[in-house]
């Protein structure tokens, strides 16, 4: 025990040494543009979707969006998280069951729907998905959801 205590002190001191000289910064790096900087909305959607997703997709999808092997498909830069708007606002509206290929790995589970959630929300909880886990995808409007909930109830579903 007492070995190893002292070779993390030295281990420690090296490394606080080393690092002395590398605060030099190059002029040129100093006023670099954003491009990917989110609109004001897009930053409410993910805090909206972060408090979204802990409440409702978590216990399922888990922390880290990596599912559950077998059981519940990882949300992680899958087809559906990344593919057509509709299709991935209707899985969260109405749910989804029966055979699916999620990355190559198929699954027959059933998620349950969360019609229940505001257009709000649901906009929320798929911008935060996109933009989680390693994914960079486009975030999803209220707009969206509310013609997708709107052409739900049309075909009486
Ligand atoms: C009760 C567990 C459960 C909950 C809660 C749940 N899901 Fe799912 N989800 C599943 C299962 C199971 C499937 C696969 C369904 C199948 O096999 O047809 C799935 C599929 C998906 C898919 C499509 C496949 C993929 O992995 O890309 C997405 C996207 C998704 N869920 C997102 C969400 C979001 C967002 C929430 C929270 C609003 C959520 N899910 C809540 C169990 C759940």
């Amino acid at each position: 025990m007492k070995n190893l205590a002292i070779f993390f002190t030295l281990g420690w001191l090296l490394f606080a040494c080393s690092g002395g000289t590398q605060t030099e910064q190059s002029s040129e790096s100093v006023a670099e543009p954003e491009p990917e900087k989110m609109s004001a909305e897009a930053l409410k959607l993910m805090a909206v979707g972060n408090k979204v997703y802990g409440q409702y997709c978590i216990a399922c999808h888990q922390t880290d969006g990596k599912g559950v092997p077998g059981a519940f498909p990882t949300l992680v830069q899958t087809e559906w998280v990344n593919g057509d708007n509709t299709r991935l606002i209707s899985v969260v509206l109405n749910g989804l069951q029966g055979e699916i290929t999620v990355n190559g790995e198929t699954y027959n589970g059933v998620m349950t729907p969360h019609g229940f959630l505001t257009d709000e929300e649901v906009a929320g909880v798929l911008t935060y998905v996109r933009q989680s886990f390693g994914n960079d995808a486009k975030p999803i409007s209220a707009e969206e959801v509310a013609e997708v909930r709107a052409s739900n109830t049309e075909a009486g579903t």
